[in-house]
């Protein structure tokens, strides 16, 4: 094997097996919980669970972790009680508010994905000056899910795809994975290598779904106010240990086939 091609595949094994995760997605769950066992109103719940996100955000990037995706409301959400959801929108624009400073000067970028056209003004007009003010920022990359489905992200997409078709733009048969991912509201992001579920329930609520078909999973009995970095460093640790094959076989029968590096998907 020649010096560049092995080089070549060295990287590509880097990138796969790297022990820290480039992109951690998080379902924070479990603020009504932890609300209701200190006999205190949900709201309570989220008002904690949002001081969490600012400690997580700084632990993710002193952690090298370069995108970090948080589920702030689900589509499904907005059938919770008119208070709370109103209660959330407000801690919502209160983070932003005092944040955006705070991330811009940490080199943090920050994204929003959801459907924007049910956002509260007041929120969504904060999260755009939030976008714009760090969009030239090359350190962390922070994304929230507001108003966000998975499967609303997918029916939009492959109607965009649809649209491209009919118009004789592309033909049926140049529809792909990678078409597919670039209709995504998550185009500009990898796919995450680590999904954590805070509050001990197993299942991804229509969360990048697509996106998350390779991601270790890792599950956490605590609940999201109690998530604290010590609690991040576990699942960061937990991840570090994983064998992550993508469909192909062990890393110690890897590193004497690099071919099948190639192969992988
Ligand atoms: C799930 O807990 C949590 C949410 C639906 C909202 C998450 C919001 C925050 C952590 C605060 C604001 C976010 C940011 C980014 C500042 P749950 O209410 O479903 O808990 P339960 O399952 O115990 O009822």
């Amino acid at each position: 094997m020649t010096h560049c091609l092995q080089s070549v595949v060295e990287y590509m094994a880097f990138q796969q097996f790297s022990l820290i995760p480039a992109h951690v997605a998080v379902i924070m769950d479990g603020n009504g919980r932890w609300a209701q066992k200190k006999n205190r109103p949900r709201v309570f719940g989220h008002r904690n669970g949002a001081r969490r996100v600012r400690e997580l955000v700084e632990a993710a990037g002193e952690s090298h972790v370069k995108y970090l995706t948080l589920y702030a409301f689900s589509e499904e959400n907005w059938n919770r009680p008119q208070d709370e959801v109103n209660a959330l929108f407000k801690l919502l624009s209160q983070y932003l508010k005092s944040e955006i400073d705070h991330l811009h000067r940490n080199n943090v970028r920050l994204r929003g994905i959801g459907d924007r056209t049910k956002i509260p003004k007041s929120c969504l007009t904060l999260l755009e000056q939030g976008e714009s003010k760090t969009v030239l920022n090359d350190g962390l990359q922070l994304t929230l899910a507001l108003s966000y489905s998975a499967r609303s992200d997918m029916v939009s997409a492959l109607k965009h795809i649809a649209q491209k078709v009919r118009s004789g733009e592309i033909d049926e048969g140049d529809i792909c994975e990678s078409m597919i991912a670039n209709e995504l509201s998550t185009r500009e992001l990898p796919n995450p290598d680590l999904l954590i579920r805070t509050s001990g329930e197993q299942r991804l609520s229509n969360f990048l779904l697509w996106e998350l078909s390779y991601s270790e999973l890792y599950f956490t009995e605590k609940h999201w106010p109690d998530f604290c970095r010590k609690d991040f460093d576990l699942a960061l640790a937990s991840y570090a240990r994983r064998d992550r094959r993508f469909g192909t076989v062990a890393k110690n029968e890897l590193s004497t086939s690099p071919e099948l590096v190639q192969g992988s998907t």
